[in-house]
């Protein structure tokens, strides 16, 4: 009995791997070349790229893309953008001012490498040319401005202050209060510093590939779910897993008093909530069969994060 479900994991694990190394093609392609300006700035946005990650926002991105039947080039530059996007939040969130961490993607963090003067640059640097990059699309095969411009807005928006860095700061600012944020504040946190990311991934490849409004706004949800679904499990392995296999420090949260979904409700809890809210976002991206769009890969996907180990 077990074989069938184990094949099924091998399986999947195949598919996430050839999609990975297409995604660090097209990564490699966009990022900026060494040769051509060799600074500190550039060594630093390409050594904090290609340090790794599980790229799972490009993943998103394209798959969903899929779900609603694109199929061109348009999307490639809006994929690279995002990673560079998130990387930058991952550089600045390692920095000393924020959750002071040395090790991220199995190497030593930007700032540890770089300096931290640097590893800022290399983060404002990412956000930029991530712009730059996206911006290249207006150029791609099945280019359609209007909804390339709707892409761009929704990247804009929720990596600024209504979206991510709105995240960030209210996660230092919970940490410097004198009491613990409620669980209202720390979804608002978990929705902003992650959840926004994950949303702008998935939106921008319904939007490429023509979704309608309806369409956009169920895939909002779904992703806001999938990305608080995904920041729990994050708090959970911060205590459960190991250096090794996460490739950044565990008990950071604790190291910087930070509440988390496990301080405020407990590791089982806190899993078994992630399991039902990943659930209900399947649910909705199910929901879209009857409309005849459907990929199963990507429910596959969300399905694995459930019980993602790093
Ligand atoms: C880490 O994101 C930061 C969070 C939002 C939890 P990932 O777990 O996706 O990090 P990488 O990209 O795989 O390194
Ligand atoms: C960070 O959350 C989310 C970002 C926007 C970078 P964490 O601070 O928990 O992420 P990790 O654990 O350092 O990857
Ligand atoms: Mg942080
Ligand atoms: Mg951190
Ligand atoms: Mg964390």
């Amino acid at each position: 009995m077990s074989e069938p479900v184990e094949k099924g994991m091998v399986h999947m694990k195949e598919k996430i791997k050839s999609r990975t190394e297409t995604i660090e093609r097209i990564l490699k392609a966009y990022l900026p070349k060494e040769e051509e300006t060799p600074s500190a700035v550039v060594k630093a946005m390409n050594y904090s790229v290609n340090a790794g990650g599980k790229r799972l926002r490009p993943m998103l991105m394209s798959e969903t893309y899929r779900l609603f039947g694109g199929s061109e080039t348009v999307i490639e530059p809006f994929m690279a953008a995002i990673e560079m996007i998130h990387t930058y939040s991952l550089v600045h969130d390692d920095l000393p001012a924020m959750d002071n961490d040395e090790y991220r993607r199995g190497k030593k963090t930007t700032w540890v490498q770089y300096g931290e003067a640097v590893a800022i640059l290399a983060g404002d640097g990412l956000l930029n040319y991530a712009f730059e990059t996206a911006l290249k699309a207006f150029a791609c095969e099945g280019a359609d401005a209007q909804r390339i411009a709707r892409a761009l807005s929704i990247l804009a928006n929720k990596a600024g202050i209504y979206g991510m860095i709105g995240g960030q700061d209210a996660d230092i600012a919970a940490e410097e209060a004198n009491e613990a944020p409620a669980l209202s504040q720390l979804l608002y946190i978990h929705e902003h510093k992650t959840a926004a990311l994950i949303q702008a991934s998935m939106m921008i490849g319904a939007v490429l590939a023509g979704a309608d409004d309806a369409a956009l706004s169920t895939i909002e949800k779904a992703a806001y779910e999938i990305g608080i679904a995904f920041q729990i499990q994050d708090d959970i392995l911060d205590v459960t897993s190991t250096f090794e296999e996460l490739g950044k420090p565990i008990g950071s949260d604790e190291k910087n008093n930070k509440t988390t979904y496990v301080t405020l409700k407990g590791i089982s809890e806190a899993s078994r909530e992630q399991k039902e809210l990943s659930d209900h976002a399947i649910g909705l991206l199910e929901s879209f069969t009857k409309q005849g769009f459907q990929n199963e890969f990507l429910t596959d996907l969300v399905k694995s994060l459930i019980t993602r180990l790093k």
